[in-house]
């Protein structure tokens, strides 16, 4: 008899349905020439300076365990650039805890907040991990839709409609993955009195709040009475092109931030020594190189956007982030028709809108962290694409 794996799986993963995301990936993999403006993730290497820091506390022999929340020195530099960012400092020893990536803390501040029967309330179009991280911990995800006509914001007024006894916690992104959308101070102001006012937690994943291409980005934890109330994720991934290093932190009350620890020393220990030196020689010297990236980003959003809406797939602007997000209403199909179609006809591989959200058909994901080539062949590609398939 053959052995069946799968019936040694838990109903809980069982039940998780595939990242939409992945899936493409995996179909963009296999073919030739194809220009991907799939990935969530920068095209540029990481500033030289700081793999080369890294490297040389490695000679050095910096090559353990660290401490479970992480280098001490790490912590107090994050602490230091929120309080000189942001205006909300951190205490390092009990209010800082270093992870492997935001992926990490956002899992592990879900199973520290949520018992099961828990509801948290998750903001579509999102990233795809907050639902599932939910769903892990036993809790349920309680979704909330935004649409393009209100910029993909959500309001305080669309939280408290979903609010009920069990509701434990918000997750908010902004900058937005997939659409871009930033969240302005005045509607943020209000998101934070209801918290306060339904005594709820935010979780709040700033990984692109230095991809912020106008205004500025609000923390909400420097709002007043915020501090206690939310657990602040961010990371390197986005704003240094560290994707590969994997390091991320979550600052927030000494509780909740201790109960998370608990999580990270059983299942993580630490995060990676040189990794973790590489993010210190980032929020030391790595200003100026993270800013010619986001000038870089920025004429890449210009570019695509007004291409996009020039060839007819109407793209509502993003400010923050590196996706752009149209609206494919033009095609007639589906979202998934029209990647599928796109990828097999003209090679390039978008991700449909769905994969972040039901409120997300309709729509594709385009990642302009792809160089200014590419972006314009990928849009020509399209509009070819448009043409062929006129109705
Ligand atoms: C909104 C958002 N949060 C978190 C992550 C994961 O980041 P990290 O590389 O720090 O795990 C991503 C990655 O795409 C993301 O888009």
């Amino acid at each position: 008899m053959t052995f069946d794996g799968s019936r040694y799986v838990s109903n809980a993963v069982k039940a998780l349905p595939p990242s939409g995301i992945r899936k493409f990936f995996d179909l963009a993999a296999q073919m030739e020439n194809v220009i991907s403006l799939g990935v969530g993730e920068p095209d540029f290497i990481t500033p030289w300076h700081i793999i080369e820091s890294s490297f040389y506390s490695a000679e050095r022999g910096h090559t353990s365990y660290t401490s479970n929340l992480g280098l001490l020195e790490l912590r107090q530099a994050i602490s230091d650039y929120l309080e000189a960012k942001h205006g909300v400092g951190y205490d390092p020893t009990n209010e800082v805890l270093v992870t492997t990536g935001v992926s990490e803390a956002l899992d592990v501040a879900i199973r520290t907040l949520v018992s099961p029967g828990d509801e948290v309330i998750v903001i579509e179009p999102c990233y795809v991990s907050y639902k599932a991280c939910v769903l892990l911990a036993g809790g349920t995800p309680v979704i909330v839709d935004t649409h393009v006509d209100n910029g993909f914001r959500v309001t305080a007024e669309d939280i408290a409609s979903r609010l009920s006894d069990r509701t434990k916690a918000i997750v908010l992104s902004y900058p937005n993955n997939p659409t871009g959308a930033v969240m302005d101070c005045a509607t943020l102001q209000r998101i934070a009195e209801l918290a306060k006012e339904r005594d709820l937690i935010v979780i709040s994943d700033e990984i692109y709040s230095e991809l912020t291409y106008e205004g500025t980005h609000t923390c909400i934890a420097a709002l007043p009475g915020m501090r206690e109330r939310t657990v602040l994720l961010n990371g390197f991934s986005k704003a240094y092109a560290m994707t590969g290093w994997r390091i991320g932190y979550a600052c927030g009350n000494k509780h909740i931030i201790g109960g998370m620890m608990k999580i990270h020393q059983y299942t993580m220990l630490c995060a990676p020594i040189i990794a973790q030196k590489a993010a210190i020689e980032a929020l030391r010297y790595g200003e100026e190189a993270k800013q010619r990236m986001v000038a870089e980003y920025d004429q890449r959003r210009r570019f695509i956007v007004e291409r996009l809406n020039a060839i007819g797939l109407t793209c509502f602007e993003p400010t923050g982030a590196f996706y752009a997000f149209p609206s494919i209403a033009a095609s007639g199909m589906t979202s998934e028709e029209f990647c599928n179609e796109l990828l097999r006809e003209q090679s390039v591989a978008v991700v449909p809108g769905n994969a972040f959200g039901a409120c997300g058909e309709g729509f594709v994901r385009c990642s302009y962290a792809a160089s200014l080539q590419e972006i314009s062949e990928a849009v020509t590609r399209m509009e070819r694409f448009l043409a062929d398939h006129a109705r």
